[in-house]
């Protein structure tokens, strides 16, 4: 049997953080094996919003490096950039001929985009989710691996399929849906109890995978905590839980437990909780860390990769585009 087909993409604006892995990244990890997957960087999405063209590089080849220290395999994924495959802006100029204006402008991250900067909203804002659609619908996916606030951008993908579908072929695009290995996704708060961990909001109180030993140590040592539980097996504030969650993300199970028995004993100390955090937490980043800088370090390298994940992302694409075009009459010799 055919393994399934798996498209995410990665938003290039911004340095990854332990949200992304843990909510994302490790999600892609586990799918690398079973799955037939697709996993590009979002570089034409990041124009929306007029990134400074020296920044842009370095912003894309920073989190290839990312991910695949993280654990992303090139060997077993195709991992390449978006504007690497000129099917995509094909495909979403055929799909915006069947989106709808009164759709696009009632989409939630579009409102949030309009309240957020109203003196940039241009078209491309508008049919983001058209060309997040053409990013999934190129290699005909199945499963998306993204988190909640992608949803509605997934409805609006089969949306466009079964149109499509409806009015060219019946059978041409199937639906993709959003795929997760837990039922929940795993969310990271920020340290200071505000809101998740965010790319550009908080970053005193968000990890990143290249904060350095002493800024994760300085950031952990800081986090939101309270005056501790006062009765037997109280529960939780969510900024504490955040921090137990963390620790079990990182630590031996056995000192999780430790942790978490004095938490229910009323006798937790959270500095010594903490300092234990701090140390786990390094260890856990500073491979993640080394081996990112050191990636980044050999740009030939990550072209190398850029360019074999686009060849490997080719075919599909040319084979859906082809078959696009025959299915609306755009064939002509
Ligand atoms: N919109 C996604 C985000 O903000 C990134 C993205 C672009 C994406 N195209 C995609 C995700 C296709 C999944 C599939 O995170």
């Amino acid at each position: 049997m055919s393994k399934e087909i798996v498209v995410s993409g990665i938003r290039s604006t911004g340095y990854l953080h332990l949200g992304n892995y843990f909510g994302a990244i490790q999600n892609y990890v586990k799918m690398q094996n079973e799955h037939n997957c697709y996993f590009f960087v979002a570089d034409y999405h990041s124009l929306t919003t007029h990134p400074d063209p020296k920044d842009l590089k370095q912003n894309v080849f920073r989190v290839v490096a990312e991910n695949i220290a993280s654990g992303l395999d090139t060997e077993k994924v195709a991992l390449y950039a978006q504007s690497d495959i000129p099917e995509i802006p094909e495909l979403y100029l055929m799909l915006n001929m069947l989106a709808y204006k009164g759709e696009l402008e009632k989409v939630p991250t579009f409102k949030d985009k309009v309240r957020l900067q109203p003196e940039n909203v241009n078209a491309g804002l508008l049919t983001y989710p058209v060309l997040m659609s053409a990013d999934i619908l190129i290699h005909r996916a199945t499963k998306v691996p993204v988190g909640k606030d992608q949803e509605q951008h997934l409805e609006m993908a089969r949306n466009f399929a079964n149109r499509f579908n409806k009015r060219y072929n019946d059978e041409f695009f199937p639906e993709p849906h959003v795929f997760r290995f837990n039922k929940e996704a795993v969310r990271i708060m920020s340290l200071d109890g505000d809101g998740k961990m965010s790319k550009s909001e908080n970053v005193n109180a968000t990890i990143y995978l290249s904060d350095g030993d002493d800024v994760i140590r300085k950031k952990i040592m800081k986090a939101k905590t309270d005056q501790g539980p006062h009765e037997p097996n109280s529960e939780m504030p969510d900024f504490i839980a955040n921090l137990f969650l963390l620790l079990k993300l990182t630590a031996t199970e056995d000192i999780y437990n430790q942790y978490l028995n004095a938490y229910k004993d009323c006798n937790i100390r959270y500095g010594d909780m903490k300092k234990q955090l701090a140390e786990d937490m390094v260890a856990f980043v500073r491979p993640i860390r080394e081996k990112a800088a050191e990636l980044q370090k050999d740009e030939d390298a990550i072209r190398k990769i850029l360019k074999e994940g686009a060849e490997k992302a080719r075919p599909s694409s040319i084979a859906t585009i082809e078959g696009a075009r025959k299915l609306m009459g755009i064939n002509y010799y």
